[in-house]
Parts: structure tokens; C-alpha cells; sequence
């Protein structure tokens, strides 16, 4: 008796430490009628939802103040359990009181919170919470009115949020809006309906999954007051907590208000959202102090110059977009020139790749931020006098800005036609970029010039503010104890774990063969590091000392995908022949299921899409293969190595993988003349998707179970999956018994099509990878796709 007598007690205590609820004489219902007037907080009365999911009543934010609110019963109150709060969240002391008075009004502190007089059954008017959490008395109710949260199966159509600070809106179930001015967010294809318990929100034309689709856990959709819009689910870990599972904003800065008139944005690279401001050149901080923004150094006279400020857009300004259809000649001068003669004009923004974009900021500089995806560079309108050199840069080649990226391949021409339009296309854009800007060249050149030999004197200590943390060889050999925990070997070279001063879990990669020298492999570490999305392992810093190339990365703990795939002898191989990889620890992976077998294929479909389309198009991962997808925490999927294909020699990338032995991944085209597009990314995901099916490698099979020349795992897959009609025949051994044809067809059908179409020997013929985002997805639909042909098969 006595133990159990002691283990209620402690978890008696246990739930009034974590749960608001649980006190002595709390009395709860679920209902609220006019009998039971007054409520005042000091009843510990709660009005509980049928399920018990939701919990409705007078909440403490501080000692006597309380907010009338709903929230999860669930979620402690240290963790932010509220999602609804009356009066946009304004507080009462304990005096005050909910009152349903005799005329059927509903009255919090003496004023009108909802009126059911005109209701029909107004005689009794009852106050009660749904199970989906949405109070109501009469005809009112609390999923019309929102705060700044909405929760699962509440109607999104008709409502507007509020950031908690009053700051952002949004409105018109798609647009977020800073400061009642322009939208900086539009959902797109459509506006947002609702979201549903497992993770899935409707658009009037379209869906969306979050990161951790299919789980049934509390989740909210939060306006927060950082201006973004997320998606968060608890996660009942030992360490419980509200995770972000979808955002609609990538890049902070291209949230509004952010920094001041002028004033640039720039990202932190590192472990937060968190953003710095700083002026472009010519300018200084406002005497208000950062958020004031800034200033100009020199006032504009009749003599002016620009400025050229690499990915920088002011998205806040009065823009008129002139395109090619404008002018006569698509020509740098003559946006220059456009803009010098405008005064009203504050600088122009110019695209290199050939199509004449041209685009002039008018009125004032507003908004404006610094963002790898942008295609165009700002320049800027400074006085003649003004001695400030730009130090946005790093779109130094003009090709780099051109997509699709073309790798010349050192191999002999196959076809010489398309070889010849290659150089065609590069002489043409060299000869327009030439001929419209020598001018421009020249000043470029000679301030680029400038910049590096500054660079150089400084010992690259001159880095942007908020770029990626330069550590010395010494800090890095202290926290990988001397190299001495080697995690992996890549293609890019070894991994070590270590741990730094901060106690931040990190994986050093000492790179191999990488080309250019510290100035360009800064240039690129910076880009890199700027990349931010939940499917990308993030960069925190580098290091190039003693003629090392370091790359210092988040730790993921999960390991990578390959060993949770391939974990045993190859189906259909004899028994007692050893995988070739096997090691005892990959014994201990847990098998993947379907459903996280999806997440992950999607997470890695939108982070490459979001390195391809959110990026610039040049951020080609070029390696895409098992080896390369980490899992993170609930296996969360994060590729690791993207942006490094830039830093290789490019006779490398072919000769490397050819030496690896593992060309079941590159696309026919890494061994044919033809340009490297990201379509050549889109094959190798084709291939991982196959083998997220099948559990074995596509070139395993290949050798033993059918040794034939014509054998080809897409193909044979192909067969099965739409001509034999035996979806079982390709899945993956290790969890066939939990395929339920009902449940998963539809799933694993996608999976399989999508990669058809990924695998197409054409480029052309393959979707985008945004498109195969939303293939997955299910947000669009998917055609028939043809059998991919035996065209390519690796290894010699
Ligand atoms: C009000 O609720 C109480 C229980 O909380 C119930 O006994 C009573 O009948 C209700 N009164 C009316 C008018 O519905
Ligand atoms: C009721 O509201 C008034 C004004 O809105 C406020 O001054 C007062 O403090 C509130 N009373 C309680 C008990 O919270
Ligand atoms: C509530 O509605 C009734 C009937 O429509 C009306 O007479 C009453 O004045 C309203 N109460 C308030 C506080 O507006
Ligand atoms: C909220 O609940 C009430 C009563 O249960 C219902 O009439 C109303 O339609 C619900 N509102 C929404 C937006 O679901
Ligand atoms: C959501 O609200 C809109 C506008 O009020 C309405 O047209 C639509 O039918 C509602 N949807 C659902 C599912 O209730
Ligand atoms: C908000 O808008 C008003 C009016 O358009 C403007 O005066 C004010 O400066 C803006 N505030 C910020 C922080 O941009
Ligand atoms: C989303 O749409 C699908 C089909 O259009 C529908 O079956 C489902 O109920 C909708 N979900 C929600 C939460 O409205
Ligand atoms: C709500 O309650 C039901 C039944 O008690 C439970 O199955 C479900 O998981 C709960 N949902 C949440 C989000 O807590
Ligand atoms: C983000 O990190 C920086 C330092 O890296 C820190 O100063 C800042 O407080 C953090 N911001 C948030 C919101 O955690
Ligand atoms: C440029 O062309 C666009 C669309 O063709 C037009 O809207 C705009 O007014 C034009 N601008 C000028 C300066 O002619
Ligand atoms: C700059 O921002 C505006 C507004 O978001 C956008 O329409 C435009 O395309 C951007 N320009 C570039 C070059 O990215
Ligand atoms: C550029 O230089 C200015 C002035 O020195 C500095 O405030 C700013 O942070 C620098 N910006 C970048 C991107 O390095």
C-alpha cells in the first residue's frame, strides 16, 4: 500500500509541476452556463473540451494578471500551451470576472466578449469548447476570431492573423504583410484552407505536407512575431518541445521590417534565424541606432557613380521593371543611363544572363536584403566623391549568374553538334556582356582589384558581417582531439567529429583537391553557409590555414541513409555472402517505414529544389546518393556536400566518381557532351528514391542476381511496377509485411512514377526538381511516365 500511497504522490506533484490544471480544487466541465456565474480565476474552474484535448479558462501570465484563453491540456505551461486568447490577449487582474448575463450576454471584466440574445435558443446560452478547440457561445465563436494562432480543422478562409507584437498580418488566407504595406509573402498556387491533425494543409488548389506529415501530435500555425509564418508540432521527446515542421519563409530577410530605411539584411549563418542590418557603402547608421537605418555619407550632386552591391534587392521601394520589350538594345548602358537621368532614381538593378532585365529603384531604399537568390545586382547611386568601395561581392563570373551551368567535360566530342552549340551560346553571352559594358567592366575590374588586394592585406579577416566563423587550425585540432574521431570518408575528403568551446556537436571536413585559391574558396564558403532550409546540414564555419581546406558543419547524429538502406546481404543473393559495407554497427539502425521512407524522399526533394530554384540555379549538388542524406532527430532528412561540387577541379567530379566505382547515381549525360543541368540532380534523387523502395543498391542487383548487359534496376522497376503490376516485387524486403496495399499504394505508386520521370535519359524530358517536390507531394499529377531506356550503364 504505502508505495503505491508514495508513487501517487510524487506523480501528484509531478503533474502540478508541469501542468497548469492539476491543483487541489480545480473543478472542471464542459460546459459554462448562466447558473454558474460568476467565474472568477481564483475558482480553479476549467472548461474542458469532451476529448480533454483543450482546456479553456482564466490563465496566469504573471502574478494576479490573467488572460481569458484556450490551450492544450497537454502542453506545460512553461511551453506556451495557449492558442486563443480573448481581447487579442489583453490581461485582467483576479477580479475580474466572466459573467452570462440574464440577457444572454457573454461578459469578461463588464465589457461584451459575445452576444447570444439573437440567437434561437438564446433563453439558456451555454459557453463550450469542441474537441478541436474552438469555444463558442451562441453564434459566436473563437475559430472566427484568432489571435495570431490557428489550429487543426479550424476553416483559414475567413480569417485574419495578428502578430502577438501588432507588427504583421495576415490576411486573405495568403498574404503576409508588414505594417499594413506590400505583401512580402503570397502563398502560391493558392490560398491556404486548412490544416488537418496529421500534418496536411489544404489550399483552394493544392497541399502541402509538414516535415513531420502523418503524426498525430498538438500543432498550431503561428504568426509569430519574427513576421513568419510556421508550423509547429509538440513533440513528447524526453526533452518536449514545439519543433518548427514547416515555415513559410526560408531567408528571414526577405521578411519585411527587419532593418531600417537603407539599411541591408543580411542572415546569421549559424544556429538561429536571427538577422544583422548594415549600410551599403556610401552610407552610415542613422544617429537612432541600427533600427533607425541609414544615411547617406555624401549628399548627391550633379556628378554621380554606382555602386554595383552583388544580391542585394530593396524589395520595399517603388520598382519599375523595364524588360528587353522596352529598349531597342538589351544593354547595361542604357539601363545605366535610364537611371542617371531620372533623379527620382536611386539606383538600377541588372541581370547578366542575357535577357536585358533592368529594373529601376525609385523613391527610396526600402526593405532591402542580401540573398544568394537574387539573379540581379543593385547598383547603387552614390555622389562622384564617395571613396566607399562595395563589399557585397562574389558574382565575379559572368557565367555564374547565367543558368543552367555548363561543366565542359574533358572528354572527346561525341556529338559535335551540340558541343558547337555550347560554345555558341557561352561566345554569344561573352560577346553581349562585352560589347554592352566595357565601360562598366573596366571600373569593375579595377575596384575587384581593389577588393582583393585589401583582402589579401587583411589576411581575409575582412569577411561580411554575419558570414561564416573563420577558426584557426589549432581550435579545430583542439576540438577533434588531434583528428582523432574520423567519422566518414567522402568524395570531398574525410569527416571528424569534435566538439567546440560552445560545446556545439560539430563534423569537420578536411576537403581533397579543392581548387582556387583562399579568396574564391571564401567566396564560396560564404555562400554556402547562406543557405538555410531544414533539409540542409548547416555550415557554421571553415578554416584555410597551412594550405588546409576545412569545412566545419552541424553534427548529425543519425548517420547517413545508406546504412539504414542497405543493412543486408542483397535480396536474392546467396546466404552467407557479406554485404560488402557490412559493419557491426549497422546492424543497429532501426528499419525505416514507409511513412518516414516518404518524409524523406520529400525533404530531399524540397531542399534541392530550394539549392536549384530558391538558390541560384549554379548550386548543382552533382553527388546525390545515399551516402549523402544524414538523418537528424526523427529521422529527419539533411543533405550534406551540396555547394562543393564548385570547389572541385572540374575534371575531378568525373574521374573521382569513375575511381569510387559508384556512377549509379550520375546522369547519362556526365558521360556525353551534353551541358550539366541540374536535371543531372534530378536523376541521381531518381535513383535514391528507387532505392528508398527497394532497400538495395541499383548497381548491386545489376552484378550478380542478373548478370546481363541489358539489365537496368530503373527499367526492371518499371516492368514490374506498370506492366507486371506487382508493386510488392520491388519493395524492400525488410518491411514488405508492413505493406498494406490499401494504405500504401497510393504512396509508394507516387514514389515510383516520380522517379520514372526523374530518370528519363533526356534531361529535358525530367521534371524540375521543384516539380518532383510537388509530384511527391501530390500537389499536381503525375502522367504516365515512359520506361526509362538502357542508355547508361556505369562502371566499366
Ligand atoms: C448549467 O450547468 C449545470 C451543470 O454545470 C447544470 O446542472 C444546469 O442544469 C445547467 N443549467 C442550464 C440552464 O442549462
Ligand atoms: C477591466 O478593464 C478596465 C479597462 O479596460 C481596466 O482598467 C481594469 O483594470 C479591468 N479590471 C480588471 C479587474 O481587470
Ligand atoms: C445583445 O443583443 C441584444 C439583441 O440583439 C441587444 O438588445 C443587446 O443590447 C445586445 N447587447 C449588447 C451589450 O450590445
Ligand atoms: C465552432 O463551434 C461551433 C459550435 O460547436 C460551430 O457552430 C462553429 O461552426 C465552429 N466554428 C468553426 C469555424 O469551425
Ligand atoms: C470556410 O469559410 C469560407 C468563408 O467563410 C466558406 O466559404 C467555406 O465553405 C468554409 N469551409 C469549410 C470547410 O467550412
Ligand atoms: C509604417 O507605415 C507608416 C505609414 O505608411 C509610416 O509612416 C511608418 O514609417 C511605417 N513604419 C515602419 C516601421 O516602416
Ligand atoms: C483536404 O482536401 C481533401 C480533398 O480535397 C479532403 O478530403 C480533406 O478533408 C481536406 N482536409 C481538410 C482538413 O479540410
Ligand atoms: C486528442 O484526443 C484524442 C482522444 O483522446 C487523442 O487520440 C488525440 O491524440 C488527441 N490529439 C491531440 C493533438 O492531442
Ligand atoms: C541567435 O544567435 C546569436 C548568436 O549566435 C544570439 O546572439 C541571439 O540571441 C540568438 N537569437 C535567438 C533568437 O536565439
Ligand atoms: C516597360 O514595359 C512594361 C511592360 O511591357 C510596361 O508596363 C512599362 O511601363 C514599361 N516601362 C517604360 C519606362 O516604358
Ligand atoms: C527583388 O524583390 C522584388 C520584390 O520581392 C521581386 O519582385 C524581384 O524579383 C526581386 N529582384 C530580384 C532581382 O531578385
Ligand atoms: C561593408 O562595410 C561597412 C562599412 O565598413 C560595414 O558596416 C558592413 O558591415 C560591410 N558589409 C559587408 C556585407 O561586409
Amino acid at each position: 500500500m504505502a508505495p503505491n500511497f508514495l508513487f501517487l504522490c510524487l506523480f501528484l506533484s509531478f503533474l502540478s509541476l508541469t501542468h497548469f490544471s492539476i491543483s487541489q480544487n480545480t473543478v472542471s466541465s464542459t460546459s459554462f452556463n448562466a447558473s454558474d456565474s460568476p467565474w472568477l480565476p481564483n475558482q480553479n474552474r476549467i472548461l474542458l473540451s469532451p476529448n480533454s484535448n483543450f482546456s479553456a479558462g482564466f490563465f496566469p501570465i504573471s502574478s494576479d494578471r490573467y488572460t481569458f484563453s484556450v490551450w492544450f491540456t497537454n502542453v506545460p505551461l512553461k511551453d506556451d500551451p495557449v492558442v486563443w486568447s480573448a481581447n487579442s490577449g489583453s490581461s485582467v487582474t483576479g477580479s475580474a470576472s466572466i459573467v452570462i448575463s440574464s440577457k444572454g450576454e457573454l461578459l469578461l471584466n463588464n465589457s461584451l466578449l459575445a452576444n447570444a440574445s439573437s440567437t434561437s435558443n438564446s433563453a439558456s446560452p451555454v459557453l463550450s469548447l469542441s474537441d478541436d478547440g474552438n469555444l463558442s457561445f451562441g453564434d459566436w465563436n473563437s475559430f472566427d476570431d484568432p489571435t495570431d494562432i490557428v489550429l487543426p480543422n479550424q476553416n483559414i478562409s475567413a480569417i485574419k492573423l495578428l502578430s502577438r507584437d501588432k507588427r504583421f498580418r495576415f490576411v486573405d488566407s495568403r498574404s503576409l504583410s508588414f505594417n499594413s504595406s506590400s505583401d512580402y509573402y503570397y502563398a502560391t498556387p493558392s490560398p491556404l484552407e486548412s490544416m488537418d491533425s496529421l500534418g496536411k494543409v489544404n489550399m483552394t488548389n493544392g497541399a502541402f505536407l509538414t516535415s513531420d506529415y502523418g503524426e498525430n501530435r498538438p500543432r498550431k500555425m503561428v504568426l509569430g512575431n519574427d513576421g513568419n509564418l510556421k508550423i509547429y508540432s509538440f513533440i513528447p521527446d524526453q526533452k518536449p518541445q514545439w519543433v518548427e515542421v514547416w515555415l513559410a519563409i526560408w531567408e528571414p530577410c526577405k521578411i519585411q521590417g527587419k532593418c531600417g530605411p537603407s539599411a541591408i539584411c543580411l542572415p546569421s549563418t549559424g544556429i538561429n534565424d536571427s538577422t544583422s542590418c548594415v549600410c551599403p557603402p556610401g552610407f552610415k547608421q542613422n544617429q537612432g541606432g541600427p533600427q533607425q537605418g541609414c544615411v547617406r555619407k555624401t549628399e548627391l550632386t550633379n556628378s554621380i557613380k554606382f555602386l554595383k552591391l552583388d544580391y542585394v534587392n530593396y524589395t520595399g521601394s517603388n520598382v519599375e521593371s523595364m524588360d528587353a520589350r522596352n529598349f531597342s538594345a538589351r544593354n547595361f548602358s542604357i539601363c545605366e543611363s535610364k537611371c542617371k537621368e531620372n533623379s527620382q532614381c536611386l539606383g538600377f538593378g541588372y541581370k547578366y544572363d542575357g535577357s536585358g532585365f533592368c529594373s529601376m529603384v525609385l523613391g527610396e531604399l526600402r526593405y532591402g536584403y542580401w540573398s544568394p537568390g537574387t539573379e540581379a545586382s543593385l547598383f547603387l547611386k552614390v555622389d562622384r566623391s564617395e571613396t566607399d568601395a562595395s563589399n557585397f561581392t562574389g558574382m565575379t563570373e559572368v557565367m555564374q549568374t547565367s543558368c543552367p551551368v555548363r561543366i565542359s567535360l574533358p572528354l572527346p566530342p561525341k556529338d559535335s553538334n551540340s558541343t558547337a552549340r555550347n560554345i555558341a551560346i557561352i561566345c554569344t553571352l561573352f560577346a553581349a556582356e562585352l560589347i554592352s559594358g566595357v565601360a562598366f567592366f573596366w571600373s569593375f575590374i579595377k575596384r575587384y582589384i581593389k577588393y582583393r588586394d585589401m583582402a589579401t592585406t587583411l589576411g581575409l579577416e575582412f569577411l561580411p558581417a554575419g558570414g561564416p566563423k573563420r577558426f584557426s587550425y589549432a581550435e579545430l585540432k583542439t576540438a577533434t582531439k588531434d583528428f582523432s574521431n574520423l567519422i566518414g570518408r567522402g568524395g570531398f575528403g574525410d569527416v571528424y567529429k569534435g566538439e567546440l568551446p560552445d560545446h556545439r556537436v560539430v563534423a569537420v571536413k578536411c576537403l581533397k583537391n579543392v581548387t582556387g585559391g583562399d579568396r574564391e574558396f571564401w567566396a564560396e564558403v560564404t555562400i554556402i553557409a547562406r543557405m538555410h532550409h531544414l533539409n540542409l546540414v548547416r555550415l557554421w564555419g571553415f578554416c584555410t590555414e597551412k594550405g588546409q581546406r576545412i569545412l566545419v558543419y552541424e553534427y548529425i547524429p543519425g548517420g547517413s541513409l545508406d546504412k539504414y538502406l542497405f543493412r543486408r546481404p542483397r535480396a536474392g543473393s546467396k546466404k552467407g555472402e557479406a554485404h560488402p559495407d557490412s559493419d557491426p554497427k549497422t546492424a543497429q539502425k532501426p528499419i525505416l517505414d514507409w511513412n518516414i521512407r516518404y518524409r524523406i524522399a520529400l525533404g530531399v526533394a524540397r531542399s534541392i529544389a530550394y539549392l536549384h530554384e530558391e538558390c541560384l540555379e549554379w548550386v548543382l549538388h552533382c553527388d546525390i546518393k545515399p551516402e549523402n542524406i544524414l538523418l537528424g532527430d526523427d529521422f529527419c532528412p539533411k543533405i550534406s556536400d551540396f555547394g562543393l561540387a564548385k570547389l572541385r577541379k572540374k575534371e575531378d567530379m568525373v574521374t573521382m566518381s569513375r575511381r569510387r566505382g559508384t556512377p549509379g547515381y550520375m546522369a547519362p549525360e556526365w558521360i556525353t557532351t551534353d551541358p550539366i543541368t541540374s536535371k543531372a540532380d534530378v536523376y541521381s534523387f531518381g535513383m535514391v528514391l528507387l532505392e528508398l523502395v527497394s532497400g538495395v543498391r541499383n548497381f548491386e542487383i545489376q552484378g550478380s542476381l542478373l548478370n546481363s548487359e541489358e539489365w537496368y534496376f530503373p527499367g526492371w522497376a518499371f516492368d514490374k511496377m506498370f506492366k507486371e503490376m506487382k508493386p510488392e516485387d520491388i519493395l524492400d524486403c525488410e518491411i514488405k509485411q508492413l505493406y498494406d496495399s490499401r494504405a500504401h499504394f497510393n504512396m509508394i505508386n507516387r514514389m515510383v512514377k516520380t522517379a520514372m520521370w526523374c530518370l528519363q535519359d533526356r534531361p529535358e524530358l525530367r521534371p524540375t526538381m521543384g516539380k518532383v517536390a510537388k509530384m511527391l507531394e501530390g500537389t499536381v499529377e503525375i502522367s504516365e511516365p515512359k520506361k526509362p531506356t538502357v542508355f547508361f550503364l556505369g562502371g566499366e
